[in-house]
């Protein structure tokens, strides 16, 4: 198992089963202050310094939020305009000089690899938020601990599932690390529906392929979406393409509305995206149409991402066991719906 205290967190090869499974157990314990019903000052004093070189909404709050809900402040550098970077200053460099401001650092960045290279000069535990066409561990980890949620209420388990991955499957990181990260688990079936141009990458193929795994591939959606458990739409990851007009020859391929869906799933399959879908009207890849759909699992897939992050702060900075201790009721009213 991961020695979790003071690790970095760069990519699912580093996990095993009984990691993800801890990770989850300590998600499910930080309910109540993602719901404000207790507040927590376990990690009073520290600051996450928040890194993101690219564009992000989701995983950048969620990140800062997740911290400041232990009780952590945080700092943030968003884009290279704002950074020394952009004068010509190494990552080592960077990773040297902000890790002696931080007690842990989120990053993410376009070049794949470039988060492992800033975290080897780190001196503090770093966490990434997305590596290029690379991976995206805690999009990952939230993807399956909501997976698992909504295959629980279905009285079912992470072993068995069937799942459909839609759209780029080659640029989109997301999908790469959902992919190993599966296949820590028992017959999963995989389904992948993009474009030739935009298959999986091979290595990832070859190792669910090299496990045991059932794996199809397609380029057609409503054929291929008729008995999954869950449909994985993604949007086409327009920053990674040479040009926006080679982006534009798959934009809108595989979109997915409450007609096709209840023609072609299953009446429960569980409909997630790690977001932002693209909405606009050339791509439209989930549609709204589809906002009253009790299996669309995308805004529960953001507000797991609080939890699982927050597990992840606690285990690398090691006060999964004080998180209650240093606790109180809030104060404030606060009602939330579903
Ligand atoms: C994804 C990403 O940035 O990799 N989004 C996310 O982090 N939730 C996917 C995307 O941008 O399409």
């Amino acid at each position: 198992m991961v020695k979790f205290t003071g690790a970095h967190i760069v990519s699912i090869d580093q996990f095993q089963r009984a990691d993800v499974d801890l990770i989850f157990e300590v998600a499910d314990t930080m309910e109540p202050y993602a719901l404000r019903k207790r507040v927590t000052r376990v990690l009073e004093g520290a600051i996450l310094g928040n890194m993101f070189f690219e564009a992000s909404t989701r995983t950048r709050i969620s990140f800062g939020s997740a911290f400041n809900l232990l009780g952590g402040q945080v700092r943030e550098t968003a884009g290279f305009a704002s950074s020394a970077l952009i004068k010509g200053e190494s990552l080592q460099d960077t990773a040297r000089v902000l890790s002696g401001f931080s007690d842990v650092i989120c990053m993410r960045h376009p070049a794949a690899g470039s988060v492992a290279k800033f975290a080897s000069a780190s001196r503090v535990p770093v966490i990434s938020g997305g590596d290029g066409d690379n991976e995206h561990p805690t999009q990952a980890l939230l993807d399956l601990y909501t997976i698992r949620k909504e295959m629980k209420g279905k009285g079912r388990s992470i072993d068995g599932l069937k799942i459909a991955m839609i759209g780029d499957l080659r640029y989109g990181r997301t999908v790469h690390s959902l992919s190993k990260l599966l296949s820590l688990y028992k017959d999963v079936e995989f389904v992948l529906i993009s474009p030739h141009e935009l298959s999986l990458p091979k290595n990832i193929l070859e190792l669910v392929r090299s496990l045991g795994f059932k794996v199809s591939c397609s380029d057609h959606l409503t054929e291929s979406i008729v008995d999954v458990d869950i449909v994985y739409s993604t949007r086409i990851q327009e920053e990674r393409f040479p040009s926006k007009q080679q982006a534009d020859l798959y934009r809108g391929r595989f979109r997915l509305n409450q007609a096709i869906y209840t023609e072609f799933c299953q009446p429960n399959t569980v409909i997630m995206h790690p977001l932002p879908r693209d909405s606009r009207s050339d791509a439209n890849e989930l549609d709204s149409d589809l906002d009253d759909n009790p299996n669309l699992a995308i805004f529960r897939q953001t507000d797991n991402g609080l939890l699982v992050r927050m597990a992840l702060f606690a285990m690398v900075l090691d006060v999964v066991n004080k998180v209650e201790q240093y606790s109180y009721a809030a104060r404030w009213y606060k009602e939330r719906q579903n």
